[in-house]
């Protein structure tokens, strides 16, 4: 193995698999998640045993985990807490896994490497984001509405054009996301499919200890992203359109441009971050209902419910389990000291089974009245830039979707992505049916 791969392989992720696998053979739960196969298929009595040992507790190797609502919540919200593990007091193996930048000062910038929204901090944060988030006000997005319908149509003609059984998640849930990011980002129709395959790919960048092919692929995937975007870029510099990319890159924030690293941070997040995510949602939710036929008949009865449909299954199956932040100074959490440099993860998914806000939290019910208190999108400075985004084109595609085929059935088991922090269905096996009419009344 001459290209490198394989030392920086052990260094990022063999050695932490190692001693996670200890871990999860010793029963610690963080390590359990990511291993266990039992707990990959249903996670949830393991964020109710979390949630048991306390607000904030401390694991063996002397993280934190943040489990309730309350206290995820205040971890997200509170100054003292930063993005970027560099920083941190985290085990130097946990770092290396996580901070590429460690590693290699390489071409490739992942979702989670500075100059990513997501690993930087005010007042640097504060400029990406003020660049990028008129795109996706309340306002904008229901701009962006007429042109979803549109799209979710298009998908439904060809949907209904197949004979036989098709995967949903290839047909749909996955084709919608990417078409409507990539409209609002510029992207070719014909590179969105080679996209798709390379998202796929590196939607694994979120865990900690991936096996050695695990790690090909992300690395593969991030690869591919960013070369195209380079490309992309340099082309766009030098005969620019009318998409949000050729703005971005003309756009100035007290008087600086981004620079070719933050474009393709900043780009390369928004395309990530608008298909991974928004896919897992829509799968989970399609097989919630067509689990429970009662909730399905409900949203049919009663249209106004779609919303809380994307709310509910938002919160019992969210798309993103959790994130992680570190303390820059002591504060203190559910009562809890917590010492400066303090890693901490923050159980997104326990948080929005709660009892203390969620009653019957284990139960999916598409009339909960606070299904949106979930914590799916986060909190704070870091809360999803694209949450109006993912709801509309969620609420549309699942109204439109459902209503177009009333005999929509699974024909197989659905498949789970292999992904930890991300959770949803690789698959979903089904017979549309007979469909009713092109659009609804
Ligand atoms: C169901 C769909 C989605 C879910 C569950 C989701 C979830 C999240 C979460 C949990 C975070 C914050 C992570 C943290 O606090 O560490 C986040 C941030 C972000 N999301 Fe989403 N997201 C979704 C869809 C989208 C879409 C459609 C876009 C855009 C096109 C988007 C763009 C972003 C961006 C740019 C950030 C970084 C914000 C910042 O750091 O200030 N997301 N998302």
């Amino acid at each position: 193995m001459s290209d490198g791969t394989f030392p920086s392989w052990v260094l990022r992720h063999g050695l932490m698999r190692g001693a996670m696998t200890l871990g999860a053979r010793r029963g610690e739960l963080q390590s359990r998640l990511m291993f266990d196969p039992e707990l990959r298929a249903d996670p949830y009595p393991a964020y109710a045993q979390m949630r048991r040992l306390g607000a904030v507790y401390r694991t063996p190797v002397g993280a934190f985990v943040a489990t309730q609502h309350a206290s995820v919540s205040a971890v997200l919200r509170d100054d003292a807490f930063r993005v970027g593990i560099a920083e941190s007091d985290a085990p130097w193996l946990l770092k290396r896994s996580l901070a590429r930048n460690l590693v290699e000062g390489a071409r490739i910038v992942g979702p989670m490497d500075p100059p990513s929204m997501l690993a930087v901090n005010p007042p640097r944060h504060t400029g990406y984001r003020r660049l990028v988030q008129k795109v996706f006000t309340p306002r904008a997005v229901a701009g962006l509405e007429k042109g979803i319908e549109a799209t979710v149509h298009e998908i439904l003609d060809r949907l209904a054009a197949r004979a036989g059984v098709v995967d949903l998640v290839e047909e749909f849930c996955s084709t919608l996301p990417v078409t409507v990011i990539a409209d609002i980002l510029g992207v070719p129709a014909d590179v969105r499919k080679d996209f798709l395959a390379w998202g796929n790919a590196a939607g694994g960048s979120l865990d900690v200890g991936l096996s050695l092919p695990e790690y090909r692929a992300v690395e593969w995937g991030l690869r591919n992203i960013n070369e195209w975007l380079y490309g992309h870029i340099e082309t766009l510099r030098r005969d620019p359109g009318d998409d949000f990319l050729s703005r971005l890159i003309q756009a100035e924030d007290g008087g600086a441009r981004l620079n070719d690293t933050e474009l393709l941070a900043t780009a390369g997040l928004l395309l990530a971050a608008g298909f991974e995510t928004t896919v897992n949602l829509l799968g989970s939710a399609v097989v919630l209902l067509l689990d429970r036929p009662d909730q399905l008949a409900a949203a049919k009865a009663d249209p106004t419910l779609w919303a809380n449909v994307v709310e509910e299954t938002l919160r019992f199956e969210a798309p993103v389990q959790r994130t992680a932040r570190y303390a820059a100074q002591e504060t203190e959490v559910a009562g809890r000291r917590i010492p400066a440099g303090s890693f901490i993860t923050v159980q997104l998914a326990a948080a929005n089974r709660d009892e203390a806000v969620f009653e019957d939290g284990e139960r999916f019910d598409i009339t909960r009245p606070n299904a949106r208190e979930h914590l799916s999108f986060s909190a704070g400075v870091h809360y999803c830039l694209g949450a109006n985004l993912a709801r509309s084109e969620s609420r549309i595609g699942l109204q439109a979707l459902f209503d177009r085929f009333p005999d929509l059935a699974l024909a197989g088991r659905p498949r789970l992505r292999r992904t930890r922090t991300l959770r949803g269905y690789r698959a979903v096996p089904v017979l549309p049916g007979p469909q009713r009419r092109r659009f609804a009344a």
